[in-house]
């Protein structure tokens, strides 16, 4: 029987390093199938999860038992398909995002839901793919959460704060083809990629508060920071669509204070932002969750959204790969579980 090996952890926090687990390739039940992983990328999220961030909500999902490997994001090579599984064969080169799970990416074979996987575009490397369908779904769903659409926000004025990260040049891409005048907030370093990718006003994070920026936006996305929340909602337009955050505390507030008291500091939180924008705005806590036909999408803009620069590393190198993105270098970091 061939051998897979699994980035894990054995438990929460920096004392517990990631190592290299070999097991027996695992077999695709019903509706499943197995991709042999050429590129995982590691987000983020992957980083907080690996020191207990969302504990209490990713356990009720079994997504937070040991041993645990992370990782949302896969591209690779169909080589097991389980019964049930239409459109897809072994050889297809693929790509897509997991829900959360003990099972991640960071593997070089991985169990998926054949409704979370989308075949390659010829013309975009795997290194280049794995970074994009998290963040592409993320955005997606914000876009949903803020009310953002061609409609919406043609020739208006949308504002993305943390536009320099992963979700923000996803983001300022997609806003400048929708024909949003897009206003990037972001450290000085990634801001010239904001510009190539559409945005009309650049603004260094470092340089400018947001109390300064005009009161003129349809939309507002938060990707960046959570103490900003009530600044972005006061620069939206009295005739907003909306504003949708990622970085709102749904997860920690669980973590901190347990379900109930947690679930009810949510409405609290929720509550007392949604106070301060403009009664006819949408406020919406995005959640990544999987969407097949957004999925499906994401091959046809995938060459235009592919990242500034991508830093790869070999799975055994994975403890380099986690500290790249703790330490917020440049570069989306990419596994390569090919390369041992
Ligand atoms: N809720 C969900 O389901 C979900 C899904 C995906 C991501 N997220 C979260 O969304 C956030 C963005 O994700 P990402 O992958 O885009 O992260 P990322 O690549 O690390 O980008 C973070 C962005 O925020 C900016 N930033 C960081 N700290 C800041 C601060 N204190 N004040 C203002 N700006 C700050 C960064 O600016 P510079 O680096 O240029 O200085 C950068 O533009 C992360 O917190 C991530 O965990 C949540």
């Amino acid at each position: 029987m061939s051998t897979a090996i699994l980035t894990t952890i054995n438990g929460f926090g920096d004392a517990f390093a990631l190592w290299l687990r070999p097991v027996p390739c695992p077999v695709p039940a019903s509706g499943e199938i197995v991709v042999r992983v050429e590129a995982a990328a590691v987000n983020p999220i992957d980083v907080r999860r690996r020191d207990g961030y969302g504990r209490t909500l990713f356990k009720l999902l079994g997504a937070a038992r040991m041993p645990l490997v992370l990782g949302n994001d896969f591209a690779g090579t169909v080589c097991a398909v389980g019964r049930g599984v239409t459109g897809l064969r072994e050889g297809d080169a693929v790509f897509g995002a997991k829900p959360p799970s003990n099972a991640g990416t960071h593997a070089t074979h991985v169990t998926v839901r054949a409704e979370h996987v989308c075949l390659s575009p010829p013309d975009v490397p795997a290194a280049a793919l794995a970074t994009l369908p998290y963040n592409f779904l993320t955005v997606i769903r914000a876009f949903a959460d803020a009310g953002i659409s061609r409609e919406t926000v043609k020739g208006r004025h949308v504002l993305v704060h943390g536009a320099t990260g992963g979700l923000g040049q996803v983001a300022v891409r997609l806003l400048h083809g929708l024909g949003a005048i897009v206003t990037a907030i972001g450290g000085r370093q990634g801001l010239e990629a904001c510009r190539a990718g559409g945005a009309a006003e650049l603004v260094d994070r470092h340089r400018q508060s947001l109390a300064t920026l005009p009161r003129h936006f349809a939309a507002t996305l938060n990707f960046a920071s959570w103490e900003d929340e009530a600044s972005l909602l006061r620069v939206l337009a009295h005739d907003a669509v909306g504003h949708a955050t990622t970085v709102h505390p749904l997860l920690s507030n669980f973590d901190r204070l347990g379900l109930l008291a947690g679930g009810v500091a949510t409405l609290i939180d929720k509550r007392d932002q949604r106070r301060v924008k403009p009664k006819s705005a949408r406020y919406g806590w995005t959640v990544f969750r999987p969407n097949t036909s957004a999925l499906r999408s994401l091959p046809h803009c995938a060459a235009a959204l592919t990242p500034p620069s991508v830093k790869t590393f070999a799975l055994a190198q994975a403890e380099q790969a986690y500290l790249h993105v703790k330490e917020r270098r440049l570069g989306r970091a990419v596994l390569l579980p090919g390369q041992l």
